[in-house]
Formats: structure tokens, C-alpha cells, sequence
């Protein structure tokens, strides 16, 4: 079964890191996974990606729709960088404010400039409902063609950065509730990843899982623990 494996760089590395980053991916050899590199805007044009396996994302997109924007991106920008996919909705930027609308907006912006956005969802604390990640599901994805397959990244904001991970029933339970609740909607496939304080031991456990692959944070910087996960992942 195809893989899909995100690296979300956030606010990290630096020229330097990142062009060992670069220079080890694009020797990487896989056989059945696809990986999205996602760097902070100003080291995209850094990812000179020369490898077919991998292909360029970024972390937010503008929802602003003029020249008349001071600092923001446009999607015609990201283009030409050959950006593919756009982290949308992260719970790090839904802490800054990013409402459910805003996030729904973004994903239509993304749809409708070719660019595939990797929706985050997750609940606030393990006591949460979980129901309460399938509003956020819908609320993305409203008004979208349902010519499109989502791909949402379930990451428990409890897990994110903190060594915690939920146990296996939870995220195979999770993820069978995102596909049932995307079905509903009217999609026919999606991809769900799971996210949040995966690494090096724990990777295979979690893989085993309901999920089509990892959005990758932390681990994502130490490229050869990160090249050890894609390989464990691709030899599944
Ligand atoms: P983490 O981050 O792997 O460092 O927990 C995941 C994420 O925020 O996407």
C-alpha cells in the first residue's frame, strides 16, 4: 500500500541543516512511499528536490486574495517553487487564532490553485470527545468538489511535541471515524495520516494503525532517524 510521509519543519534548521537535509533525501531510494518536504517559506527555493519519490510543501497559505496583502504569500508564488501540498489548519496555528472558516477558506484556495492541502485535525486534551474532531473534518472540507481525496492528518494536540503518543485502538478508531465521516460527505477515498511525537521506536507501532502514512515534526530534523522511518515504512 502506497505511503505518504510528511516533514513538518516548522519555525527550524537553517541553510545548513537543511542542505544535508537535501543532499541525503535526494539519494533516498523507496519503493511504494511518497514524502512531502515542508519548509518555512523563505528556505523553499533551499529544497532543490531531485528525487521523484518527494515532492515540496509549505506550512500555511494566505487567505487574502490582492496584491494589497504586506506579508503574505500567494499560491502563484508557491507555484513557482513547485509547492504540491499545504499544511492547513495545524493546531499550532489554530492556537494563534485560525478559525474553522478561515481554515475551510484556505483549503478552497488550495483546491482551486492545484495545490493538495493536508488538513490537521485533533482534540485539545485525551479526555476530549472525539466527535469534536469530525466537526473539524466537515467544517474543512465545506463547499469543497467531492472530486477531491482528502488527506487529514489526525494530530491529538495532546501528542504533539510531548513524547505522548494515544494508544493504537485509538488512532485505528479515529481513523475509522474520519473515513466513515468523509464517506458520509460524499467522498469516495481519503487519506488519513496520523501526527504528533512520532519517532524512531515508536513509528512501526503506530504504522501499524488504520492510517496511510505520518505527518513527521520534531523527528523530521534528524535526517537519519527521519530516513530510518521512511525506510521502516516503505519495507512494510
Ligand atoms: P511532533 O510534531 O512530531 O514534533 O510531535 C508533529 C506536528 O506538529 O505536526
Amino acid at each position: 500500500m502506497r505511503r505518504l510521509i510528511v516533514a513538518n519543519y516548522k519555525m527550524n534548521g537553517d541553510k545548513k541543516l537543511f542542505a544535508s537535509i537535501i543532499k541525503k533525501i535526494n539519494k533516498l531510494k523507496v519503493m511504494d512511499t511518497k514524502i512531502v518536504l515542508c519548509p518555512p517559506f523563505v528556505y523553499l527555493d533551499e529544497f532543490k528536490i531531485k528525487n521523484k519519490f518527494v515532492s515540496l510543501g509549505c506550512q500555511d497559505i494566505t487567505i487574502q486574495d490582492n496584491s494589497k496583502s504586506t506579508g503574505q504569500i500567494s499560491p502563484k508564488m508557491l507555484a513557482e517553487f513547485q509547492v504540491k501540498y499545504v499544511i492547513v489548519g495545524h493546531s499550532e496555528r489554530r492556537k494563534l487564532g485560525e478559525t474553522d472558516a478561515q481554515i475551510n477558506e484556505k483549503v478552497k484556495i488550495c483546491l482551486n490553485n492545484d495545490l493538495l492541502p493536508i488538513i490537521c485535525v485533533g482534540e485539545e486534551k485525551k479526555s476530549d470527545k472525539l466527535d469534536l474532531v469530525l466537526c473539524q473534518v466537515e467544517r474543512a472540507l465545506e463547499n469543497t468538489s467531492k472530486d477531491n481525496t482528502p488527506i487529514i492528518a489526525y494530530e491529538p494536540v495532546w501528542a504533539i511535541g510531548t513524547g505522548k503518543i494515544p494508544e493504537p485502538s485509538r488512532i485505528d478508531r479515529m481513523s475509522e471515524k474520519i473515513r466513515a465521516k468523509i464517506k458520509d460527505l460524499g467522498y469516495q477515498n481519503c487519506i488519513v495520516l496520523y501526527g504528533g511525537s512520532v519517532n524512531k521506536d515508536n513509528f512501526s507501532e503506530i504504522a501499524r494503525s488504520k492510517i496511510d502514512g505520518l505527518l513527521l515534526g520534531g523527528v523530521s530534523l534528524k535526517i537519519d532517524e527521519f530516513i530510518a522511518i521512511v525506510k521502516g515504512i516503505d519495507n512494510e
